[in-house]
């Protein structure tokens, strides 16, 4: 296996891996390092047939907070523009199986824009989610702008982006950010269960459903209907839905070919 610098490769249950981001004396402060690490790991788990379902994780005391400002004091705008390493790791769109961040404590500005960046959100009760980037005279830059507002309206988002309004686990389910508010103690095992259901459905009819609901972010209405009416269609083509709507018939558990 990879050996990786700055995160941890977990398998907790068949069909799951783990993404642990592992910088807990900076609090999991997202370097280019981190960033190249956790885009190979998630590549390298994506490719991974025994996998159906990810998770991206930190510790109990943050998950992230945020771009390393020690590392960005020296950049400049022209590194920046000219590599773009740190922002170009925001982006899991090539990764087709589903992503479920499982957040404690600190998710501040490029920790909560990763989370954002994932399907699904489940959250520690003490779970922090803000995007603080105002006080150091910059913006978000990891999708903070647009996923936020996506995801909370653009009134609140603009309270959390412009003066550092930070929400509560409660709060964050309140306005829709995250699916679930969990004790700390079992956050974690939490996201495994999620993940693990996710995992033992076809993954294909998963794959099909992701890039359909996703098409909504980027798409008019109209253009979102065709999307998923050609997915329906081609799930009509698998194995998996005939196997399915089988089981079905004979109330028998499917057993997916994920083909
Ligand atoms: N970058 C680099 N180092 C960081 C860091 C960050 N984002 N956040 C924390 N650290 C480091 C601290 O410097 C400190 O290191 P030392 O012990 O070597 O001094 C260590 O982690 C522990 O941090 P604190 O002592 O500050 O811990 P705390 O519990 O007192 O405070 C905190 C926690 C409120 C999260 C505070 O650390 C903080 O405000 N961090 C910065 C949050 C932030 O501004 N994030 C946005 C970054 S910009 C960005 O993300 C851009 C983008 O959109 C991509």
């Amino acid at each position: 296996m990879t050996a990786y610098e700055f995160i941890l490769i977990e398998k907790p249950a068949p069909g799951v891996g783990v993404v642990r981001l592992n910088r807990p004396q900076a609090l999991n402060a997202l370097n280019a390092g981190l960033m190249r690490e956790v885009g190979a790991a998630l590549r390298t788990l994506d490719a991974d047939d025994s996998i159906g379902c990810m998770i991206i994780t930190g510790n109990d005391k943050a998950f992230a907070a945020g771009a390393d400002i020690k590392e960005m004091f020296g950049t400049t705008y022209v590194d920046m523009f000219m590599k773009s390493s740190l922002v170009s790791g925001f982006d899991f769109a090539p990764i087709g199986k589903p992503i479920i961040a499982a957040v404690s404590g600190f998710a501040l500005g490029g920790g909560c824009e990763m989370a954002m960046l994932c399907d699904m959100i489940v959250a520690s009760e003490t779970a922090v989610f803000g995007q603080p980037e105002i006080n150091l005279g910059i913006l978000p830059g990891g999708g903070g702008t647009q996923r936020l507002t996506r995801a909370v309206g653009k009134a609140l988002a603009m309270e959390i982006m412009l003066t550092d309004r930070r929400l509560t686990a409660d709060e964050a389910l309140r306005y829709g950010l995250v699916n679930r508010v969990v004790a700390i103690e079992s956050y974690f095992d939490e996201a495994v269960a999620l993940a693990q259901k996710v995992a033992g459905l076809s993954q294909v009819a998963i794959r099909l459903t992701k890039d359909a609901i996703n098409k909504a972010y980027e798409a008019t209405l109209h253009e979102g209907l065709e999307f998923e009416k050609r997915n329906f269609y081609l799930a009509f083509g698998t194995e998996d839905k005939a196997e399915g709507m089988q089981a079905f018939i004979e109330k028998r558990k499917a057993q997916w070919k994920h083909r």
